[in-house]
């Protein structure tokens, strides 16, 4: 199969195959999504080809709540594009605001990896597009997690990884969108091979594939897209409206639980569950050896710097039952000092 299974088994087509099944979980129309790479990876298409789409202007706007990927890798794209470009970020609540002349792509992440804060993304695009610029939404925390409309929103790019709450697995391929009006138009920075028209021609002179045929680099994962496969059968029964249902129930009471008991814990995460995605936020200044000691005991979460611990409501495999058990837990924690061991200290190379 090294060799016949390209053909034998479609895994050539395999990740727009796969990048159909996403499209119907972030409201995108058959053909327009791909799979492929790894997230940062596909911001970088994703961004060069927006710039390049609006050449007259120079300034790409985003937000400091942006996860710092998305940030590094414009930094490090517009410094290859030269002097007169430039990352321009403002607190998320001033996107709006900023939106001038200058903007060629607002570039966001739709649910802030921190607190959980959702942008409005068809307000911005909206927006954005008044202002004469394109935009690349991120949706690392909001794809399989809320429901989304990107067509509806006419965005212009997006992308995303499958390893949250699409449930690929660790190193679990990423996808990219771009919008059908732009997807012939878009330029790919990165012209591999296999995003080529016809890569079987081994033609010297590159020649971008069809639609969004052109976003595909190289060889695909396809252990991780089998993975990806199985994860994604769940969406074959499973409604993404139910899940958000049930997710806003989850987050609800799992604050009005914390909060009941651990007052030292200070919400981070918009209180309005329509402002965030499904993840709640608490700070603490020990909320690292806090985390661990959770961990320890089964509740299992992240720890962002400087502050954050961040609790991931996944419906699909979490009841209430849980959320109330991990609350009390958290509860023990606190009242009773549990974290503060220096195990819990110590930091690991990933937290
Ligand atoms: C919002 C966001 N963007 C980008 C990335 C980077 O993704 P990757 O490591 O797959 O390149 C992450 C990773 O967690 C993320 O949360």
């Amino acid at each position: 199969m090294l060799i016949t299974g390209w053909n034998r088994a479609g895994w050539m087509d395999q990740p727009a195959r796969s990048g159909d099944r996403i499209a119907r979980l972030i409201g995108a129309a058959p053909g327009t999504v791909v799979m492929g790479d790894t997230l940062s990876i596909k911001v970088y298409q994703a961004l060069a080809s927006a710039l390049e789409l609006n050449p007259s202007r120079r300034v790409v706007l985003s937000d400091t709540g942006n996860f710092p990927s998305d940030l590094y890798i414009a930094e490090g794209l517009l410094r290859s594009l030269g002097e007169a470009y430039a990352l321009r970020t403002v607190a998320p609540e001033d996107v709006a605001g900023a939106l001038d002349e200058t903007v060629a792509v607002l570039m966001l992440t739709e649910v802030d990896y921190r607190t959980g804060r959702r942008h409005d993304m068809a307000a911005l695009t909206a927006l954005a597009h008044d202002a004469g610029a394109l935009t690349v939404w991120d949706l690392a925390h909001s794809a399989g997690a809320v429901p989304l409309d990107l067509a509806g929103a006419s965005a212009d790019f997006a992308v995303g990884c499958t390893y949250k709450y699409l449930n690929s697995g660790p190193g679990g391929p990423a996808f990219i969108y771009v919008s059908p009006t732009l997807a012939d138009q878009a330029r790919p920075a990165l012209s591999g091979w296999l995003g080529h028209e016809a890569p079987f021609a081994f033609d010297p002179d590159y020649r971008p594939g069809r639609g969004i045929e052109r976003m595909r680099v190289g060889t695909p994962p396809i252990l991780q897209l089998a993975a990806l496969e199985a994860a994604l059968d769940v969406w074959d029964i499973a409604d993404i409206h139910d899940v958000r249902a049930k997710s806003i129930e989850l987050s609800q009471a799992f604050i009005a639980a914390v909060e009941a008991a651990c007052p030292a814990l200070t919400l981070a995460s918009p209180r309005a569950a329509d402002q965030r995605g499904s993840q709640v936020s608490f700070r603490h200044p020990e909320g690292y050896a806090i985390m661990q000691a959770l961990i320890a005991r089964g509740v299992i979460g992240d720890f962002r710097a400087p502050d954050i611990l961040r609790f991931g409501f996944t419906p699909l495999y979490i009841g209430l039952d849980e959320v109330l058990r991990a609350a009390d837990i958290l509860a023990e924690v606190m009242v009773s000092d549990l974290w503060n061991r220096p195990e819990y200290k110590a930091r690991a190379r990933v937290t």
